[in-house]
């Protein structure tokens, strides 16, 4: 007896359909043919397993089994469940037309339980867009599929539970999410308000979020960088549901939804290790998978340490950073993931960490601290528009028991900031914010008027700012004026904008 079973591969962020042919007959031998890799040619030790030690019967003739479209390669132990779903129906176990409305993917142990799976939610988009009834996936993946409206989603154990619903008895029911518990009640571990002092530099930050820029801190050990940086996420405006669906398909095919978990609400924060390889960073592998670069999309990457990098590891994330999304290419394929991420990295100012400390002293011999710096290549440094030099609060301020202003305040004003960047950047898709703009649009959007003019000049002499420093300037003290509700840039809003240059100063390190 022949029956059709569906199954899906995963393919960057997406899934395709794959269906799963399962013919009986007389004879013994298995076969399995349409590109399975090894963990799927395995799957017939679990699936006979598993359907015996269920007391279900395991037919011991030939089965072959055919996985479509053949040029798509299938990997992974996630085909176990819809192959012995298969077998049972053409073994007249189960029914199989209920069997054509589902997708159902599940790695099988052999006592017959579930295991979860990587991709439920591109896989849930697909089976909706394919117009299937519903969904079959082990528990933990259920919520995570849920998110896709008009689809039955069912979160299974075991295989029991999977002949109860193809079966139609009713004993199982579809999983259900409420999705009015919305995107804007984000819940973070950390606020703001727990950062003492350092209100220049919340203030810098805050600007960082409301324009979008990329930002570097520096300054002493344990002066709070890594601290202040992870709060980052926290002020930024809360996903929208695109968005929101987005980041949970690159987390969902890299298997980090959790378990239970439905969608990620929040931004994500993602801090990789100096020592991480391209791959790590870019993304990568026989399987492309997504890099930090990708997990990060929407959210936030930093960088610690930033100088500790390997210089080739930051130079792969120059592209996708351009084109905020990153392609991967192989012999058979090409896949791209997002990558839209806020940057923000920390450093010490030099190999000791006290260059510019208010009361140590630095140890550094002289040229070390703009050798440092020099690890970190200049076109990467371009696409940093705020520098900020982190000092350690000092005892008096960190032990005050009175508590900083809360990110939700923080997070308004950014909001704000970002509505006036989207009604001027609206005939202009691929720009949202002002750390994107082009050099055209600084000409148009950053018109300087006489006495900012001879500020900047000024400023750009005395303190010997490079050219790389000009458009940067430009970019922050329109995030400045927007934050401040200004249709135009004011000398104040240069000024401030101006101090975020520490690192282009000619003295710096000298
Ligand atoms: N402004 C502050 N308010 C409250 N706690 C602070 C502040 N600054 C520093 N701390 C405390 O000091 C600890 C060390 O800070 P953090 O790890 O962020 O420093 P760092 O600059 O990243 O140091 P390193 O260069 O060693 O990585 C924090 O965990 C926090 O407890
Ligand atoms: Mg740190």
């Amino acid at each position: 007896m022949l029956v059709k079973t569906f199954g899906c591969a995963l393919f960057g962020i997406d899934a395709i359909t794959v269906t799963i042919e399962v013919n009986i007959d007389r004879g013994i031998n298995f076969y399995l043919v349409g590109l399975p890799d090894n963990a799927v040619k395995e799957s017939q030790q679990r699936i006979e397993a598993a359907i015996t030690n269920l007391g279900y019967y395991y037919p011991h003739k030939k089965i072959v089994i055919n996985m479509a479209p053949a040029d798509i390669r299938k990997e992974g132990s996630a085909y176990d469940l819809p192959i012995a779903m298969g077998i049972m129906a053409a073994s007249e176990q189960v029914n199989t037309d209920r069997l054509e409305q589902f997708v159902i993917m599940g790695e099988l142990s052999l006592d017959g339980t579930l295991n979860p799976i990587k991709g439920t939610l591109p896989i849930a988009i697909k089976a909706k867009q394919e117009g299937f009834r519903g969904l079959i996936v082990p528990k933990p993946n259920a919520r995570e599929a849920a998110v896709v409206e008009g689809l039955e989603v069912f979160g299974v154990e075991n295989i029991h539970e999977v002949v109860s619903i193809l079966n139609g008895e009713n004993t199982i029911h579809p999983v259900t999410i409420d999705m009015a518990d919305s995107l804007h009640e984000m819940v973070y571990e950390f606020d703001f308000s727990d950062v003492k002092g350092q209100e220049n530099i919340k203030r810098a930050l805050e600007i960082a979020a409301a324009g979008g820029h990329n930002v570097i801190l520096i300054g002493p050990p344990g002066s709070g960088k890594t601290m202040l940086a992870k709060r980052m996420p926290t002020i930024l405006p809360p996903l929208t549901m695109a968005e929101a669906l987005e980041t949970t398909k690159i987390h969902s095919v890299a298997g980090l939804v959790g378990r239970n978990a439905s969608l990620v609400r929040t931004r994500p924060f993602r801090s990789p290790h100096h020592t991480i390889s391209d791959a790590g960073l870019v993304g990568g592998g026989t399987y492309p998978q997504p890099g930090e670069i990708s997990l990060a999309h929407n959210g936030v990457l930093f960088l610690d340490e930033l100088p500790e990098f390997k210089r080739t590891v930051l130079e792969v994330m120059r592209q996708p950073m351009e084109d905020r999304v990153v392609t991967i290419s192989r012999a058979k394929m090409t896949v791209d993931f997002p990558a839209s991420f806020m940057m923000v990295a920390a450093m010490n100012p030099c190999p000791c960490g006290y260059y510019n400390h208010p009361d140590k002293e630095c140890t550094c011999k002289p040229g070390m601290v703009q050798q440092y710096l020099n690890r970190i290549s200049g076109p990467l440094m371009d696409r940093i528009d705020l520098h900020v030099e982190v000092v350690p609060v000092e005892y008096k301020d960190l032990s005050s028991k009175s508590s900083g202003e809360s990110s939700a305040k923080v997070r308004e004003r950014v909001i704000k900031a970002r509505k006036i960047q989207e009604e001027r950047y609206a005939d202009f898709p691929a720009i949202h914010a002002n750390a994107q703009m082009t050099s055209q649009l600084i000409q148009k959007y950053c018109d300087l008027n006489e006495p900012c003019r001879n500020i900047l000049k000024n400023a750009m002499n005395r303190l010997g700012l490079s050219a790389r420093a000009y458009d940067r300037i430009l970019k922050v003290s329109r995030t400045i004026a927007d934050l401040d509700s200004s249709e135009n840039i004011q000398t104040d809003h240069l000024a401030e904008a101006i101090n975020y240059r520490s690192l282009d100063r000619d003295n710096w390190g000298s």
